[in-house]
């Protein structure tokens, strides 16, 4: 080993702000994948990184090596574009349990790799195992072959995916270095580019209940996403979307499920609904079946209508070991006991639900985890959540509150109710699509 490759001299580089080589940055990759670096010596690279940044090259280079220093999952052998989306999370985000059955159920491959709830955030994963039988787990091999035959698959990172980012991520987490945006970006990407996608959409949530809060970190984060996917030859596309409320009516897991499933079948809220189809154009596009916006919206909606789109979810739990009778029978779903309307103090408008607070309701109910290794469970929440600008007489209830016990239900109802302001006069809510990057 020179004495440029030994950690401590790598370290010291990033200290003094200057940019990493291409064998500094596998050195480190490599280090942390197979050993070679102490935790201690990679967290002080981690920190160096997240004050000193990287420039567009390094954040490159650096998810290439993340990307190699597991399996790339080979899709060539699958016709058509595949194309993953990818949400950076937010509060009551179902997206993908409506949207990857619809655009497979277009004609474009989905190979979808999601993950589980962190902090306020949930995550797909829960949501979808919440769902009897229901295997995320899939191997790579079984991945690929339900791709083959059902045009899409929603798995959990494998071990042989991006193993740095694992231990990485692991290590970030502990460290306060998650929020720097090129080790943000080489996570996402690596993870994305290992899965075998061929373009991708990013929803990159801004608002008090994202990951990151302000517009401006989140076009910065958008920008530099989609300049990765473009050097690494995948086509890449984000939206920026509010989260300043919780998406759609419910909040948790099992409850998520329903809702998605009505969504599927043609009943699905609003806010959801555009969300789902403002990505569902952007991946029929960079799919290449569909000619313009217009065109890609006509057949999203044709799909719904036809109800090709809740068959494909069907087919889509079926594969994956889940109970599929769900889509028709909800008490097949995990149920809570305890359940409780927090009604409204006056009569008015809704002028506020602040998605964070909800998201602490839900998490402190049980249906998220406060630390990686928690359990989650899947039958508490929220459900029937007044949406902004929404009418209210005193005593009709903002919601509806799911808890194991009496307890846990009597400590949700203040904060639940805390979390709703309503005022004499209207609002319009903030605009639910921001921009395209592309
Ligand atoms: N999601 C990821 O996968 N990685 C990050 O670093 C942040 C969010």
């Amino acid at each position: 080993m020179t004495s440029s490759a030994f950690p401590q001299s790598i370290i010291a580089r990033k200290r003094d702000g200057h940019a990493l080589a291409p064998e500094e940055i596998a050195a480190f990759v490599r280090g942390v994948a197979q050993g070679g670096w102490t935790d201690y010596q990679a967290t002080a690279l981690l920190m160096a990184i997240f004050l000193r940044g990287m420039t567009p090259e390094e954040t490159v280079c650096l998810t290439g090596q993340m990307m190699s220093s597991g399996v790339v999952a080979d899709l060539t052998g699958i016709p058509g574009v595949k194309v993953d989306k990818h949400s950076t999370g937010g509060v009551g985000d179902k997206v993908s349990l409506v949207l990857a059955p619809l655009v497979a159920a277009c004609g474009v491959p989905v190979p979808m790799m999601s993950g589980r709830g962190l902090g306020h955030t949930g995550g797909t994963l829960d949501k979808l195992e919440s769902i009897p039988g229901f295997r995320v787990g899939l191997s790579l091999t079984e991945y690929v072959a339900q791709i083959r035959r059902i045009g899409v698959a929603m798995i959990g990172q494998t071990a042989e995916l991006a193993p740095a980012d694992r231990k990485l991520y692991a290590l970030r987490d502990v460290t306060a270095t998650v929020e720097s945006i090129p080790l943000i970006c080489a996570s996402i990407m690596s993870k994305k580019l290992a899965e075998g996608v061929d373009a991708l959409v990013l929803d990159v949530k801004f608002g008090r209940g994202a990951f990151m809060q302000s517009r401006t970190r989140a076009h910065e984060l958008a920008v530099a996403l989609v300049a990765i996917g473009r050097a690494m030859g995948r086509p890449t596309r984000a939206l920026l979307t509010s989260m300043e409320q919780p998406l759609g009516r419910t909040v948790g897991n099992a409850v998520e499920v329903v809702e998605a499933i009505e969504a599927l079948q043609g009943r699905g809220p609003a806010d959801l609904m555009a969300v789902t189809y403002a990505l569902g154009v952007h991946m029929l596009l960079l799919a290449r079946v569909a000619s313009d916006p217009a065109d890609a919206r006509r057949r999203l909606e044709t799909t719904m209508a036809s109800g090709a789109a809740l068959a494909r979810f069907r087919e889509l739990v079926a594969a994956q070991g889940g109970d599929p009778a769900v889509v028709d029978d909800y008490s097949r779903l995990p149920r809570a006991g305890y359940l409780r309307d927090v009604p409204a103090p006056h009569s008015g408008y809704v002028t506020d639900v602040d998605p964070m607070a909800i998201a602490q309701v839900a998490l402190r109910l049980g249906a998220g985890r406060s630390h990686a290794a928690a359990s989650v469970d899947h039958a508490v929440g929220l459900t029937g959540l007044k949406k902004v600008g929404e009418a209210v007489q005193a005593g009709d209830p903002l919601c509806t509150v799911h808890a194991r016990d009496n307890a846990l239900l009597d400590a949700a109802l203040p904060p639940t109710a805390a979390a709703f302001k309503i005022d004499s006069r209207p609002v319009q809510p903030s605009p639910l699509i921001d921009e395209l990057v592309e």
